[in-house]
């Protein structure tokens, strides 16, 4: 049987890492697709650099233009990123009857729903699981392994320069943009990295996730996003007095009233596994119904683990080309006329416990003042550590964590505590998820 012919478009980390497995695992891949896979043309920026993937036998070129319109090619491998220039050859590929392979979260998240329908109409696959934690292959755990479930929540840690950042300041002590510009050497980091230390990456990601845990349209723009560039030394320490360990998670959770979607800094119990996934490994914890709470553990950027991701998909697309459209797996997940309108909450709607820390004069009543404001509001504090202050003029540092309440409750009552003339300065909040299986 004739090879399947792929086209990759960018060669730096991930289009590297691809070429580098195709060709090293060559005979293996070709006994699990059922066919030879053979890349023919690859396009890059700039094809005179020095790459980390030998190029041999592949033709080159700067117009990425000329791989999307190959008629020998059959997928278009999409590892260029970013959502301009992505979104018009990844549009084009599929009006020219291409399969596509991407792993580019920033354009599936914003442009999904678009580039499905169009790929749905054509009877052409796109496929994603890069997109999302790295090599972890969770899409395909959710969206096949875990299909008789109700999906109740899933929490992740699904940025890995992130993760590397915070565990390297906690363990060594280095400084934040030591840590980053690591991670930028080690090809880790978006070509933009305030995408992943202002959590944006991560909320590309969570839209995906939620998406096909819930059977909902891709919403990137009602996630609610805060990023890692707060969290302090000072945070870090006293959290983990208190048996805790600080993490960035995407959350999405069903409730009641609709899903929630947010990603944020969060205590986690240490005892929890979530919370010793440390360096640039991602984890997924995922409730379902029926299975109960499941963990995904694995690298969650870099060039071979990547592509061990990109990879697969292109297995995927090759085992299913002599398959009909109809009775493939659907891109969400769920049938595309079946999609659910549940509503996306207001981060004042979410519940959740959290961590309070603030700076108090050292006198009589001030404490009971603030437990006073929390308790009109109905919050219960399950811990409290008052610091000594350092001198006579330093005020003591007063830490709190809270029982789970309404968010609108707990921004009032941390205006309200703001307002006290007791109070020094703002007060520093983290929210806080236990992660049982409830
Ligand atoms: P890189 O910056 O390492 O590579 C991008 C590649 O695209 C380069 O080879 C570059 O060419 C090429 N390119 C850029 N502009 C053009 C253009 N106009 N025409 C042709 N080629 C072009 O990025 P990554 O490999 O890190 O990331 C690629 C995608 O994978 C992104 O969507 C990213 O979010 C995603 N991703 C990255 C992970 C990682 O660990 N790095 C993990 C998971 C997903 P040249 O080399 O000549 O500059
Ligand atoms: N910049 C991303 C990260 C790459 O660090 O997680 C993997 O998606």
């Amino acid at each position: 049987m004739e090879p399947v012919k792929i086209g990759i478009l960018g060669l730096g980390t991930v289009g590297g890492g691809t070429l580098n497995v195709l060709t090293r695992n060559a005979e293996e891949i070709a006994r699990r697709a059922g066919r030879e896979i053979k890349v023919v043309q690859a396009a890059a920026r700039d094809i005179s650099r020095s790459r980390i993937c030998s190029t041999e036998g592949v033709a080159l070129t700067e117009n990425a233009k000329e791989v999307v319109s190959n008629p020998e090619i059959d997928i278009v491998v999409e590892l260029i990123g970013g959502d301009t220039l992505a979104r018009d050859l990844v549009m084009n590929a599929i009006a020219n009857g291409k399969h596509v392979v991407t792993a580019n979260k920033a354009l599936i998240a914003k442009f999904g729903n678009e580039i499905f329908s169009a790929a749905q109409k054509k009877g052409v696959m796109v496929a994603f699981e890069a997109a999302v934690a790295g090599g972890i292959p969770i899409i395909k755990a959710i969206r096949e392994g875990l299909a008789g479930n109700e999906i109740e929540w899933l929490a992740g840690i699904i940025n890995g320069t992130g993760n590397f950042i915070l565990t390297e300041m906690r363990d060594k002590g280095r400084d934040f943009a030591d840590v980053l510009a690591e991670a930028q050497r080690l090809g880790y980091a978006e070509a933009d990295p305030t995408f992943d230390v202002e959590g944006i990456d991560a909320a590309h990601k969570l839209t995906i996730l939620a998406a096909i845990a819930f059977g909902i349209p891709l919403q990137f723009e009602k996630v609610s996003t805060e990023g890692i560039t707060n969290i302090t030394r000072e945070d870090v320490n006293y959290a983990e007095q208190l048996g805790y360990r600080i993490k960035h998670l995407g959350i999405a959770k069903r409730t009641a009233d609709g899903i929630e979607l947010r990603v944020h800094p969060t205590l986690i119990p240490e005892k929890r596994l979530i919370a010793n996934v440390d360096g640039v490994m991602n984890a997924v914890l995922v409730k379902g119904d029926a299975v109960g709470p499941t963990l995904y553990y694995g690298a969650g950027a870099g060039a071979e683990p990547t592509a061990s991701a990109v990879v697969a998909d292109i297995v995927d697309v090759v085992r299913t080309l002599t398959s009909d459209p109809e009775n493939r797996v659907p891109h969400l997940a769920f049938q595309p006329d079946a999609l659910s309108t549940l509503p996306i909450l207001s981060m004042d709607d979410v519940v959740t416990a959290y961590y309070l820390r603030m700076h108090a004069e050292d006198k009589p009543g001030v404490l009971a003042e603030i437990t006073r404001i929390m308790g009109e509001r109905g919050i219960s504090i399950e811990a409290l550590i008052q610091k000594e202050p350092i001198n006579k003029d330093s005020g003591a540092t007063v830490i709190m964590l809270t029982q789970p309440v309404l968010e609108r409750n707990m921004n009032q009552a941390i205006a309200a505590i703001e307002k006290l003339d007791t109070i020094r300065g703002s007060v520093t909040r983290i929210r806080s998820e236990h992660l049982n299986s409830q």
